[in-house]
C-alpha cells in the first residue's frame, strides 16, 4: 500500500514537473510562407511581430520553396519534416484564382508522410493571404483550411478581431477567417493600416492559443535521415515522375564517372533523340520553355545517376553540386529562376538529401543548341 502511494505521489510531481517545463519553453510558431511579389511576407512579418508581442513566445518566418525575389530570398526554406516540431504554425500565401497559390498547394501535396503519421493533428493552425482585388479570397481561405482539416490542426479564425480598428472608408482585406490584403486596391498603401492591424491581432492570439495548447498533442522531434528513410522509387511514383532512358554518350567518353563515393554527370535537354525547346533563352525560346528543357535535363541527369547506382536510388546519400549554364544573350539575368527547377526536383524526389549547392552561368551557345547543360556531382553509398 505505502509503495502503491509512493509511485502515484512520484507520479503526479513527474506529470506537474512535465508540464511546467513545456510552460516554460518558449511557444515556437512557424509561419510558413509562399509569396511572389512580397504582399504576403508584408503580412507575414506584422503577423510575427503580433505573436512575439506575447510572452515566451518565437515567431519563425520560412518559405515553402526559393525565392529569386531579391527581398525573400534571403528567407530560410522549410521542410515538411520540421512541421510536427512547432507548437503552431501560421499559413500564408497569394490568392491564386480563389485557391491557395500553385506552389504553397506543391509544397502541401508533400505532407503526405505527415498525415499517415498524423504527425500534425492537434497542433494550432492559423490562415492569412495576400490578393489582389480580393475576387474569391474567402474561398481560398477557406480552401487552405479543408487541407488543414485533413490534418486535423486546429484550425484558429480571426473571428471579427480587430475590426474596431478599420478605415471603413476603403475596401479592406479582413475576413473572419483570416487576415488578408487587397493588394491591387491602391487606394492607399498595401497591406493598409487596416489590414496590418488584423494581421497583428490575428498574430497575438494564435500565440495565445498555441501556448494554451502547447505540450496537448505528441510533439515529433526532426527525425534525422535514418528514420525517414523513404523509399526513392515510392517518391517517384506518388509524384508522378517517370524517368526518361538514359542517354547514350555520343562521344569518347561515359555517361558518368565515378570517383571515391562522388558521381559526376553531365547532361543537356536530350528528349526522346531529340532536344527539347532548342536555341537562345528569350530569343528562340519562352522562359518557360527554358524551364521544361531544364526539367528534361534535370531529369535525364537523374535517370544516369539510376545507371551509376545499379538501379538503386536509395543509394544517394546526397545531392552535392548542381551547375546550370544557360544559353543567353549577353544581358539575360534570371538564371536563378530557371535552375530553380532543378534544384526543386533534386529536393523533391530526395528530400533533405537532395539540397545542394549550386552554381549558374550564361553561355552564348551549348552543344546541339541546348537551352540548358546541367553538370551534377552525387554523393552515393
Ligand atoms: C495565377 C494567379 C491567380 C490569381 N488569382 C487571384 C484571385 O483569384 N483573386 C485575387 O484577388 N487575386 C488573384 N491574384 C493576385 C495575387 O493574389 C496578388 O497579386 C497577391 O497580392 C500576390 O501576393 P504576393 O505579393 O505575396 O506575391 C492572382 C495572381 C496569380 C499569379
Amino acid at each position: 500500500m505505502r509503495k502503491l502511494y509512493t509511485l502515484v505521489i512520484a507520479s503526479i510531481a513527474l506529470l506537474i514537473t512535465s508540464s511546467i517545463m513545456a510552460k516554460e519553453q518558449p511557444t515556437q510558431i512557424l509561419v510558413l510562407i509562399h509569396s511572389d511579389n512580397g504582399g504576403t511576407y508584408k503580412m507575414a512579418k506584422e503577423l510575427a511581430k503580433g505573436i512575439e508581442s506575447q510572452p515566451n513566445t518565437k515567431a519563425t518566418i520560412k518559405l515553402v520553396t526559393t525565392s529569386s525575389n531579391s527581398s525573400l530570398s534571403t528567407l530560410p526554406v522549410a521542410t515538411v519534416e520540421e512541421l510536427p516540431t512547432y507548437d503552431g504554425i501560421a499559413w500564408g500565401s497569394p490568392v491564386y484564382f480563389g485557391n491557395i497559390s500553385t506552389p504553397m498547394s506543391a509544397f502541401m501535396s508533400k505532407t503526405v508522410d505527415l498525415w499517415t503519421a498524423h504527425a500534425l493533428e492537434g497542433i494550432p493552425a492559423t490562415v492569412f493571404m495576400s490578393a489582389g482585388s480580393g475576387a474569391g479570397r474567402e474561398l481560398a481561405l477557406q480552401a487552405f483550411a479543408n487541407s488543414l482539416s485533413v490534418h486535423g490542426m486546429i484550425l484558429v479564425p480571426n473571428g471579427i478581431r480587430a475590426t474596431e480598428m478599420i478605415d471603413n472608408s476603403v475596401p479592406q482585406g479582413n475576413s473572419v477567417l483570416g487576415a488578408s490584403s487587397l493588394a491591387s486596391n491602391k487606394t492607399v498603401e498595401r497591406p493598409s493600416k487596416s489590414e496590418l492591424a488584423i494581421v497583428y491581432a490575428q498574430g497575438a492570439n494564435f500565440a495565445k492559443v498555441s501556448t494554451a495548447l502547447k505540450g496537448t498533442f505528441v510533439k515529433q522531434d526532426i527525425p534525422d535521415n535514418k528514420t525517414t528513410a523513404v523509399d526513392i522509387e515510392t517518391v517517384l511514383k506518388q509524384k508522378n515522375i517517370t524517368l526518361p532512358i538514359a542517354p547514350n554518350p555520343v562521344g569518347n567518353y561515359t555517361p558518368y564517372s565515378q570517383a571515391g563515393n562522388l558521381i559526376f554527370i553531365n547532361q543537356v535537354a536530350l528528349k526522346d533523340g531529340k532536344i527539347l525547346y532548342p536555341g537562345k533563352v528569350g530569343v528562340d525560346i519562352t522562359e518557360e520553355q527554358a524551364k521544361k528543357a531544364t526539367e528534361q535535363t534535370m531529369l535525364n541527369v537523374i535517370a544516369v545517376l539510376k545507371t551509376a547506382v545499379g538501379g538503386d536510388l536509395n543509394r544517394v546519400k546526397k545531392t552535392v553540386q548542381l551547375t546550370g549554364i544557360f544559353n543567353t544573350t549577353p544581358d539575360y539575368s534570371q538564371h536563378a529562376n530557371l535552375m530553380n527547377v532543378a534544384s526543386d526536383l533534386s529536393v523533391e524526389i530526395f528530400g533533405e538529401k537532395g539540397k545542394h549547392a549550386r552554381g549558374t552561368l550564361g553561355a552564348t551557345s551549348i552543344p546541339v543548341n541546348s537551352a540548358v547543360e546541367i553538370q551534377a556531382i552525387f554523393e552515393i553509398e
